[in-house]
């Protein structure tokens, strides 16, 4: 609990730094051997989960499921304990087989679902053996993951509250052209929502609740009314897909990524930054962040590599580190988003798939955001106007009483001088 997000990263401490991975990888540019894995970041979203909610004419409400709505159900949990058990044989060598505390850092978002994903995947990357059993009938051990309160989590939680240049940003998005033909080829069959699902504000952009809770219900053997066919099904999950594009990208992507996905991907560079510069004194080799779609979504778009289909569950997004042979550092990028295949390399545009570290801060820079907080401010134009009006009236305060001062000061010095004058005169006299 004790785990506190930072304000977004300065840039300027990340060139920094960079700068002194420089001095150090020249000092170090004698070494040759392989390719060393050094540091890895994951951001993965939860397992299977029952819907968020229901719409109002749904056979299928609340008490329908076990738990309630937006709860991981044992197939999640079986998605992360799988997921688990692959990153403990990718990373065999390089992790400890043992739990190590110094080498993982786990935080989750403040959900039941995350926090549980999370639970169920280190289950299934450290079981305990050996000296770590505490109880020979659990293939378990207890290990720490971290969170903050959702109302304070400024990392993992999107769209980030509070920052109203983001929302001014959503509103230009939906007066854009692509916008605009989405919604216009899709009238009539948002007209057919309404009228079905009993929805009075379905949208384009909130239809997409409709398609996630139709999509559990159908995971989860529960048979859908006559109207959703394969047909409907499809519509819905191309609307979906597009609600998650209008939110992060569709209109100025590089803006919308500095106030979003941006921080988080500050805050992961800046981690592996301070990895390559501590070199080999630092233990820590694995920062896992359990989260959602719209976190994978939002780092997606930010690094400009997002497919434009929705995260699957349990998909992990990674971040490797590497020492090159050359002693130069390089970043590799994979999705897993299918426990059949291997992870998909990932490329940052304009890089290579093992891109050297400074490019990657290069290319990725108009991205992070250099004051959050400043960014995120409208500048309403009644304010400035004020603030314009304040600085003229300050300014003619300001001179006036430099003018008085003067006037003043004059006056002493033509008073001193007169009892100069006095005394001098009284010098004489004595
Ligand atoms: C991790 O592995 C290293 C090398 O094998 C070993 O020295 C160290 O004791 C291990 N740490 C733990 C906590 O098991
Ligand atoms: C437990 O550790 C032993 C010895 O280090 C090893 O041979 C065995 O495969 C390990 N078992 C598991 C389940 O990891
Ligand atoms: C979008 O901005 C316009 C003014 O530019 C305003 O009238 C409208 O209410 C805004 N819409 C939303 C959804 O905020
Ligand atoms: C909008 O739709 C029209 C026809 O439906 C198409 O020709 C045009 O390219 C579309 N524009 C965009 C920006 O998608
Ligand atoms: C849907 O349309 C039919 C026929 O126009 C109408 O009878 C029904 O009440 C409508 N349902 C809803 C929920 O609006
Ligand atoms: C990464 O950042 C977190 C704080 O956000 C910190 O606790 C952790 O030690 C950092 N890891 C490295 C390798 O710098
Ligand atoms: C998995 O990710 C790759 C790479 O982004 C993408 O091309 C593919 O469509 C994704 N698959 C699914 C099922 O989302
Ligand atoms: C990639 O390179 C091309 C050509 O050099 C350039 O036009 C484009 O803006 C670059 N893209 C990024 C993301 O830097």
């Amino acid at each position: 609990m004790a785990f506190r997000v930072r304000s977004p990263c300065q840039p300027s401490k990340i060139v920094s730094l960079y700068l002194i991975s420089l001095t150090l990888v020249s000092v170090l540019n004698t070494t040759f051997g392989e390719r060393e894995l050094k540091f890895v970041t994951l951001v993965y979203r939860h397992g299977d989960r029952s819907p968020i909610k229901a719409y109002p004419t749904d056979p299928y409400q609340e008490s329908a499921w076990p738990q309630g709505f937006g709860q991981l159900t044992q197939v999640g949990m079986k998605q992360h304990f799988e997921l688990g058990q692959t990153l403990k044989r990718r990373y065999k060598g390089f992790l400890n087989e043992t739990y190590d505390r110094h080498q993982i850092v786990v935080r989750s978002t403040d959900c039941d679902r995350t926090l549980m994903s999370a639970e169920a995947n280190l289950a299934g990357m450290y079981p305990p053996n050996g000296s770590q059993v505490f109880n020979p009938d659990l293939k378990w051990q207890p290990i720490p993951v971290h969170t903050v309160p959702l109302d304070e989590d400024r990392l993992l939680t999107f769209p980030l509250p509070n920052c109203p240049r983001f929302d001014v940003l959503l509103n230009e998005t939906t007066k854009t052209e692509t916008f605009l033909n989405m919604t216009n080829r899709y009238k009539d069959f948002i007209e057919m929502l309404r009228n079905k699902t009993g929805l009075k504000d379905a949208s384009v952009e909130s239809v997409w609740s409709v398609h996630d809770t139709l999509y559990c219900e159908k995971l989860h053997n529960k048979r859908p009314p006559h109207w959703v066919t394969s047909d409907v099904m499809e519509k819905l999950r191309k609307l979906k897909d597009f609600s998650f594009q209008v939110m992060f990208g569709v209109y100025k992507r590089e803006e919308k990524s500095r106030l979003q996905g941006g921080v988080l991907l500050a805050q992961i560079l800046k981690n592996i930054t301070e990895s390559a510069v501590s070199g080999s004194k630092k233990q820590m080799k694995m920062m896992m962040y359990s989260a959602h779609d719209t976190t994978v979504v939002a780092l997606q778009t930010a690094l400009n590599v997002f497919s434009g289909r929705q995260p699957t569950y349990a998909s992990c997004h990674i971040f490797e580190l590497y020492k090159e042979d050359d002693g130069f550092f390089s970043v590799a990028m994979f999705f897993r988003n299918d426990s059949t295949k291997e992870p998909y390399p990932l490329t940052l545009p304009n890089c290579t798939q093992y891109c050297p570290l400074q490019d990657f801060l290069r290319l990725t820079n108009p991205v992070i955001p250099e004051n959050w907080e400043a960014e995120c401010r409208v500048p309403s134009g009644l304010k400035e106007k004020e603030v314009i009006i304040g600085l003229i009236a300050f300014a003619l305060l300001l001179f006036f009483l430099i003018g008085l001062l003067l006037f003043m000061l004059c006056r002493q010095q033509d008073a001193k001088n007169s009892y100069r004058h006095v005394i001098n005169e009284a010098d004489d006299n004595s």
